[in-house]
């Protein structure tokens, strides 16, 4: 038996920006995903996923029936769900040269799903690192990384960047562009995520900006002076100024709202952050709705967003150094 946990992420500055080639620092979340994973005597494939923010599940299958289990959640949820974990699964069988071993995976996981906290690439490098090494095979992070960075291309149907797998597995602040990932030394940061309950269609996003982009001078400048504005960015990170890191989240936030991916509930629910006193404020993903990221020290934020009708649910969760733990 292996089990293994791995951190969601928040952008801190460039989400849309890098899908044109500009860089992007996502940072891994004190919200983790934990899987349990067990060899089989058979070739078969069990997955439990429990205290999940949506309704838990259990599916039995082999992989190669094309039955739909019988569960009590949507069609869709379980489809991506499996979708993910059979991806982890066959990475961990290519990693151990054991193409048919069988497996027990109990997911756990407590950071919201489908809300651009990075769900399901936690629970991807969860499964593919405890998998592996209950085959008796630990991989180094890189390759990991690598590796679950395969399944979320396969499962996205290409259009998944790095930044997510890579954040998860490496943990703290990284630098995302294009396929060069790095990790970054970060001051400790203070986040409080305020999520709306619900979510962006991100294929529509990206693809509303692009739209834009290619209309609008004004939208192509500011992909780039969003670009600029991470440069500047990464500088103040080494610096470790926490003010200035918020007062270009501020920046970020209005660049993005002028690229059309902001909304009411993310405006709401980031003029409430800093109503309260928050340093800085702003969407974090693709926007449309979902979740937004500040920086307080304090306890101001969380209470304002709870208070605040646009805000389901707010967090705290600071900025996680650690990327995959192995538990035993
Ligand atoms: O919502 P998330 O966490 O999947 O982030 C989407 C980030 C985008 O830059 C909008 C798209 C992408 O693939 O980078």
């Amino acid at each position: 038996m292996a089990t293994s946990n791995a951190p969601g992420k928040v952008y801190l500055f460039g989400e849309h920006a890098v899908v044109y080639g500009e860089p992007a620092v996502p940072c891994a979340i004190e919200r983790r995903a934990t899987v349990t994973v067990e060899t089989r005597e058979d070739s078969r494939l069990r997955v439990s996923a429990q205290d999940l923010s949506l309704d838990g599940f259990t599916v039995e299958y082999d992989g190669t029936t094309a039955g739909q289990p019988e569960v009590d959640v949507t069609e869709e949820l379980v489809e991506a769900a499996m979708g993910y974990v059979d991806g982890a699964i066959e990475q961990a069988r290519d990693a151990a040269d054991e193409p048919t071993a069988g497996f027990d995976v109990t997911v756990e996981s407590s950071i919201p799903l489908g809300a651009g906290l990075g769900s399901s690439a936690a629970v991807v490098v969860a499964t593919i690192d405890a998998a592996a090494r209950a085959l008796g095979v630990t991989l180094d992070r890189e390759e990991l990384a690598d590796r679950a960075y395969q399944v979320e291309y396969e499962v996205q149907a290409g259009q998944a960047s790095r930044a997510d797998t890579f954040c998860s597995t490496m943990g703290g602040a990284v630098r995302v562009e294009d396929d060069d990932c790095q990790t970054l030394s970060s001051p400790d940061l203070p986040f409080i995520i305020g999520y709306d309950g619900g979510a962006g269609d991100t294929g529509a996003l990206v693809s509303g900006v692009r739209a834009l982009k290619s209309e609008y001078d004004f939208a192509a400048d500011t992909v780039e002076s969003i670009g600029d504005l991470v440069e500047q960015g990464l500088e103040t990170l080494e610096d470790g100024d926490i003010e200035e890191l918020g007062r270009l989240m501020d920046f970020n936030h209005g660049l993005l709202a002028a690229l059309g991916v902001s909304s009411r509930s993310l405006d709401s629910m980031v003029w409430a952050a800093r109503e309260a006193g928050a340093t800085g404020a702003k969407l974090t993903g693709a926007g449309g709705g979902g979740c937004i990221v500040a920086l307080d020290e304090t306890d101001a934020t969380e209470t304002a967003l709870n208070y605040s009708p646009a805000c389901e649910e707010s967090f705290r969760a600071r900025l996680d150094t650690d990327g995959v733990r192995r538990e035993e």
